[in-house]
């Protein structure tokens, strides 16, 4: 068991280093780190700091991901990771205090020491906020990314993840030398904010994640014709806006009305054009998020969305494109990872409870190829997503504490 002053020091630690991380932001307002961005680097920069502080050797892959090892005994790898980049005007936690916990985690052992190398990855572009997609790292790191598809997620200004990659001096055509040795990997652990209100509610310090949503990801167009507010009869109009309307309000209710507790639908984005008061909208785009734990779910929710949008658009002579942007099935975590982190938890006299997770996660992809375990943290009143975004460090030294007890039994 880590001594209490040892817990007090790391939650020190990790305070302090988010605080100087929350600043690699480019408003004032929260933080908002996107990816390829002049913030997004200064963060890398600071965190293959801290790596390298630790006693890590660090590299960079072709994604944007920085990688740091500690050398053991064996060949094969335990990765402990998350993402640093962030959501517009988000908090300084998401993400980022996984890394540095991971940091943390790796400072408390010495070369040697572990049957395994231990690798602690900053993954980059996971909220999929400039794109569109998300998990660009994880997915480049399981050899689930063709460079080519990268040409096709743009964003706002027209720039393709492609180009963006390139002008901060990574490599697309090279994603696939990253790809990890899945045979040779023990495991995936991943500590995040809980970015929901259970834990916070519960009192409880730690939750242990059984499993995490499958998403759905969509941009859509749809083209009307602009036309004269006053002077076209409602009967001539081709208004864009209509449907969006009708999409919009069908996603909240097809969601909402599904017994299922945990499916959720979101359309976060809404862009009208010309976007005057006196113009028929000739033009909508609109972004969809559907998750559910259970896939069929999911799925017949994105299905009645976009029935009503077809009938809406051929109501009003409406053009509807679509692109899906992003599918990843719900997974479990791995039973035997779980276990290993509950019996750490009861030796270390720390509660917990057990629970999914609705947010995306780098886990997400991750599950589905090598045993993956994640630990949530409290976020205080459920906030996440937003500059009220906090977590008490004391909550992030447990988490960190836990997984060294893990670690440490594994090598006896
Ligand atoms: C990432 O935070 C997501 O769940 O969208
Ligand atoms: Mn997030
Ligand atoms: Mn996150």
């Amino acid at each position: 068991m880590l001594e209490e002053q040892m817990v007090g020091s790391i939650a020190q630690r990790i305070q302090q280093e988010l605080a100087a991380l929350s600043h690699y932001s480019a408003t004032e307002k929260g933080v908002t780190r996107l990816p390829f961005t002049k913030e997004a680097e200064d963060a890398l920069v600071c965190l293959e700091k801290m790596m390298k502080e630790t006693g890590l050797s660090t590299c960079r892959d072709h994604s944007g991901a920085l990688h740091g090892f500690l050398p053991g005994k064996s060949e094969k790898r335990f990765i402990i990771g998350s993402h640093y980049d962030s959501v517009v005007e988000g908090g300084a936690y998401d993400g980022i205090a996984g890394v540095v916990c991971g940091i943390e985690i790796a400072r408390h052992f010495s070369t040697d020491s572990l049957p395994f190398t231990l690798e602690i990855v900053a993954f980059n572009d996971e909220e999929g906020v400039r794109f569109g997609g998300g998990f660009l790292s994880s997915k480049a790191l399981l050899g689930e990314l063709k460079s080519e598809e990268l040409k096709k997620y743009c964003d706002a200004d027209g720039v393709s993840c492609y180009e963006a990659m390139q002008r901060s001096g990574c490599d697309p055509e090279k994603i696939a030398e990253d790809v990890w040795p899945l045979e040779n990997i023990a495991g995936f652990l991943e500590i995040h904010i809980e970015q929901g209100a259970r834990l916070y509610q519960s009192g409880l310090p730690i939750g242990l994640v059984t499993g995490i949503v499958g998403m759905r990801r969509f941009d859509i167009e749809i083209t009307g014709r602009a036309d004269h507010a006053g002077t076209t009869p409602m009967t001539m109009r081709a208004d864009a806006l209509t449907a969006a309307a009708a999409f919009i309000l069908t996603a909240q209710k097809a969601a909402a009305e599904r017994a299922a507790p945990d499916v959720v639908a979101t359309v976060g984005v809404c862009e009208v054009k010309p976007g005057t008061v006196n113009t028929v909208p000739a033009f909508v785009h609109l972004t969809l998020d559907v998750r559910s734990l259970d896939a069929a779910v999911r799925d017949e929710v994105v299905e009645t969305c976009f029935d009503a949008l077809h009938k809406a658009a051929a109501a009003n002579d409406l053009a509807v494109k679509t692109q899906e942007k992003l599918t990843v099935a719900p997974v479990k975590m791995d039973e035997t990872l779980m276990a290993r982190l509950s019996e750490a938890m009861t030796e270390e006299d720390i509660p917990y409870m057990a629970l999914a997770s609705g947010a995306g996660h780098d886990a997400l992809p991750i599950a589905r190829r090598v045993p993956a375990a994640m630990l949530f943290v409290p976020s205080r009143d459920g906030r996440s997503h937003c500059p009220e975004e906090y977590s008490e460090p004391e909550d992030f030294a447990r988490a960190v504490r836990v997984v060294i007890h893990m670690l440490e039994d594994w090598s006896e």
